[in-house]
C-alpha cells in the first residue's frame, strides 16, 4: 500500500456512496469496498438503488451497505441519502433521459459533496474526431461532466474523471468472436491498447478519494486520470489465447471484417471504441496516472491479460 496502514486508518472518517452500485462495474465497485481490505477506510458505504428487493441490493446489504432506494421524490431521496456523504461514485449505466443523473450532480452540490467521480471508467471519448456521428453515450457523458463541474466546482467540489481502457472482461466489443474463435482486430494486430481490471479501478478510486481528501495531496489530482493496468495488442492476446486457451484462434484483417462482419458498424459504440484503439488513443502506456495511484506498484500489482486468460481460459 502506498498509504501506510495507520494513516489510512486515521482517516476512517470518509462516507463514500455509490450510485449505480448494483450493476455490472458498481457491484465490483460495492462489494470490493465492503470486503476487509476497504471497509475500514471508509465510516459507512452507501450505496443508492431504485430497487432495494433486487437480489444485488439484498446482498450488499447483508455484505453492511447503507442502502437508500431511490423512489418518490428523486431529489428528496436523494438529499437523504447523501447526506454526510464525502466521496460519490457514479457507476450509472446508460440512463438516456432518466433525471437521475442531473438529480444526483444537484444534490451533491446541495450536500457538499467533496469529490465526484462521473461514470467513466473506459475510453477517453475526448480523443475523437467523430464529431455528429459518435456514439450518443460519449455526448451524454461529456454533457453529464460539464454539468457536473458546473454544480460541483462552485461549491469547490472535485470532480474526477477516471479513463482506464478495457477491462478484461469488456474485450469481446472490440471484436473478439469467442463462439467462432475468431478476433476480428481493430485495425493493426500489433496497435496495443489500455486493459484495466475492475479491482484495480476501484483500488485507483480509493486512492484518488485519499489523495483529494488531505489538503496536503489534494492538488496533485488531475480533473481526468489515465490508468492502465496492462498494455496488450491483439497479437499478444492471439499467443495468450493459443497457449492459455488451447489455440485455433482466427485473426481477420479490417478488409475481411467490413466484408463478414458488417454488424460491427452497427454496434456505433463498439465501433467507435474500436476506431479509437486503431488510432492508437486507447494505449495510455505513454502517458497515464499510474504512479500517482500506485507508485512503483508498492500499493499492488497490477493484473494482467495473461492473468485474466490464464484464469478463464478465454476472453
Ligand atoms: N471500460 C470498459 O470496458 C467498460 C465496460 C462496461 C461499462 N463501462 C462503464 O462503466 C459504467 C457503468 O456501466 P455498467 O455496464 O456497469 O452499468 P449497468 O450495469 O448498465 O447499470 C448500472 C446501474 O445503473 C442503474 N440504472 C440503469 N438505468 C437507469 C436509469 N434509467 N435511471 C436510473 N438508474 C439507472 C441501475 O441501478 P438500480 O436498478 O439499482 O437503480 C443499474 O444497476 C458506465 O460508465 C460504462 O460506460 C466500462
Amino acid at each position: 500500500m502506498s498509504f501506510n496502514v495507520s494513516s489510512r486508518l486515521s482517516r476512517g472518517q470518509s462516507v463514500i456512496a455509490i450510485a449505480g452500485a448494483t450493476g455490472n462495474l458498481g457491484m465490483v465497485i460495492a462489494r470490493t469496498l465492503l470486503s476487509h481490505t476497504y471497509r475500514p477506510f471508509f465510516s459507512r458505504v452507501v450505496v443508492l438503488t431504485r430497487d432495494s428487493a433486487s437480489q444485488n441490493a439484498r446482498m450488499l446489504a447483508d455484505l453492511g451497505a447503507d442502502v437508500h432506494v431511490l423512489w418518490g421524490d428523486i431529489h428528496d431521496a436523494l438529499r437523504s441519502a447523501l447526506r454526510g456523504v464525502d466521496v460519490l461514485i457514479n457507476a450509472l449505466g446508460r440512463a438516456p433521459g432518466s433525471e437521475v443523473p442531473d438529480a444526483l450532480i444537484q444534490i451533491a452540490a446541495e450536500a457538499r459533496v467533496a469529490l465526484y467521480f462521473p461514470s467513466e471508467f473506459g475510453v477517453d471519448h475526448r480523443s475523437s474526431s467523430f464529431g455528429a456521428a459518435e456514439p450518443q453515450v460519449w455526448s451524454l457523458k461529456r454533457e453529464h461532466e460539464n454539468k457536473a463541474r458546473a454544480a460541483l466546482g462552485a461549491v469547490g467540489a472535485q470532480v474526477v474523471c477516471v479513463y482506464v481502457g478495457i477491462f478484461p472482461n469488456y474485450l469481446g466489443v472490440l471484436g473478439f468472436d469467442r463462439e467462432n474463435r475468431t478476433i476480428l482486430a481493430p485495425g493493426s494486430p500489433t496497435q496495443r491498447l489500455s486493459v484495466t481490471s475492475q479491482v484495480d479501478l476501484v483500488r485507483t478510486l480509493v486512492e484518488l478519494s485519499f489523495l483529494c481528501m488531505s489538503p496536503v495531496t489534494t492538488a496533485s489530482v488531475p480533473s481526468h486520470v489515465h490508468i492502465t493496468g496492462d498494455v496488450v495488442s491483439v497479437a499478444d492476446i492471439l499467443a495468450l489465447l493459443e497457449l492459455g486457451a488451447g489455440g485455433n484462434v482466427t485473426v481477420r484483417g479490417p478488409d475481411e471484417q467490413e466484408r463478414d462482419f458488417p454488424w460491427l458498424r452497427r454496434l456505433m459504440s463498439s465501433f467507435a471504441a474500436r476506431e479509437l484503439a486503431s488510432a492508437g488513443k486507447l494505449d495510455f502506456s505513454g502517458d497515464n496516472d499510474n504512479d500517482l495511484v500506485n507508485p512503483g506498484q508498492r500499493g499492488w500489482k497490477w493484473a494482467t491479460v495473461a492473468e485474466y486468460v490464464q484464469e478463464k481460459k478465454t476472453l
